[in-house]
């Protein structure tokens, strides 16, 4: 979880910055509103406060929150957004002027500033306008921009405000550490199913958002991702930021298989999250099979272990991590499957409840790795798990890493 600071200037997109402080809440930060006394126009500073539960700060000269008191909020952020940031803005940070409070409190922060810019397209095209955005970027200010479109004021063109999501998306990775820089990842995530005829299958109520979840979360720490994406949790790829993720689709565990096996050669942990059917149709139906009063017996045939297989062929470099779907004796099965699949790690979750594991937002899981005492993370949202899982990968990331390099 990060402090941020979010500035909002007067433009029409600033109604806008009231999601955008959602969506960083929801992704786990603390956030504090400012604004310029004329953002007020285009939204209340009351609807700031109800949902941060603090006013948003205005005034240099707040008779109730002193000018010290607001040097504080640059002092407690660890990033600076500000969104929309107009013409003006851009102008007052680029030549160091603090007139204001935004303009003060921004002078005065000494972490990363993302700049969401929002302004009609004539402002910035205007060599002005791109010369202040040339010296801001120049020290290290990052820039958002939405897409080209219409503007409120009718004309077509660039300086529209990023959409809250992107933002957020991009203030989290300024945020997120590095520490998977340059490690190749490929993350399976969603059920498999087993076609019976071409509309009828049988599948599992996974959706795949814990695997997800560890693609968003690895590719926003560095790591070059490449995400299995099974039948069930096509639906809910747009739910996160899988931007230069690579993705496949698969329906099937003969498809996973085929997806994974060759792959393993350029990758170095596989975070199998994936719950692939373990079982297939001895002969699916070409057409649709018509429903009689007799009753219909399926014949089922195992599907392949697609974990198993690659942990057969390893490399003592890479990393297998796997996850064990349990009701029951859960340590005890979820260490079975770490040595019977050659694992390093393996991620333990109860999957006989409702409120957390196959279809819910929240996860609560036990981490096994070889050799070490097990590690429990109480309930907690998909993307907070992906967080927990992955400072453990890249912590045994690191340990392989060091006899190579010593080797070397
Ligand atoms: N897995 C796999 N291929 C399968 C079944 C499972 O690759 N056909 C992987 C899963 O992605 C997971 C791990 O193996 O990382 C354990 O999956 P799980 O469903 O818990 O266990 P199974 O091996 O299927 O055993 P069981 O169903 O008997 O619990």
């Amino acid at each position: 979880m990060a402090k941020l600071l979010l500035g909002v200037g007067a433009g029409i997109a600033a109604y806008k910055a009231v999601e955008l402080v959602r969506q960083l809440q929801q992704l786990g930060h603390a956030v504090r509103v400012m604004m310029t006394p004329r953002a007020t126009h285009f939204v209340g500073p009351m609807t700031f406060a109800g949902i941060t539960g603090e006013m948003p700060s205005i005034d240099l000269f707040d008779a109730v929150q002193p000018v010290m008191t607001h040097i504080e909020l640059s002092r407690w952020a660890d990033l600076l957004i500000l969104a929309p940031a107009t013409a003006d803005i851009l102008g007052k940070l680029a030549h160091g002027l603090a007139d204001d409070l935004l303009s003060t409190q921004a002078l005065a922060f000494r972490g990363p500033v993302l700049v969401a810019a929002a302004m009609n397209t004539a402002m910035w095209e205007h060599p002005a306008v791109q010369a202040n955005v040339a010296t801001l970027q120049a020290r290290g200010v990052r820039f958002i921009l939405g897409e080209s479109g219409i503007l409120a004021c009718g004309d077509v063109g660039a300086g529209r405000l990023a959409e809250p999501a992107a933002i957020a998306a991009a203030a989290d990775r300024i945020l997120a550490p590095q520490d998977l820089d340059g490690v190749r990842i490929l993350v399976t995530a969603g059920g498999t199913i087993a076609p019976i005829d071409p509309v009828r299958h049988i599948g599992n109520p996974s959706t795949g958002r814990m695997g997800l979840a560890i693609a968003e979360s690895a590719r926003r720490r560095g790591a070059t991702v490449t995400l299995v994406a099974c039948h069930t949790a096509w639906t809910q790829l747009g739910e996160f930021d899988l931007s230069g993720v690579t993705i496949a689709r698969v329906t099937t565990t003969d498809e996973l298989l085929a997806a994974v096996l060759p792959a393993m050669g350029e990758t170095d942990v596989l975070v199998a999250a994936a719950a692939p059917a373990d079982y297939a149709l001895a002969a699916p139906s070409p057409h649709k099979l018509k429903k009689t009063a007799e009753t219909l017996t399926l014949t089922l045939i195992p599907a392949p272990d697609v974990l198993a297989a690659v942990g057969a062929q390893r490399r003592k470099d890479q990393l297998l991590i796997g996850f064990a779907a349990e009701t029951q004796d859960h340590l005890t099965h979820g260490r079975d499957k770490l040595h019977r699949k050659h694992l390093d790690a393996i991620v333990i979750n109860d999957v006989g409840r409702s409120d957390i594991g196959f279809g819910a937002s929240a996860n609560e899981v036990v981490w096994l790795a070889r050799d070490a005492e097990p590690e429990s993370l109480p309930k907690a949202d998909k993307r907070q798990v992906a967080d927990w899982l992955l400072d453990r990968v890249a912590g045994l990331w690191d340990v392989r890493q060091v006899p190579a390099a010593a080797a070397g």
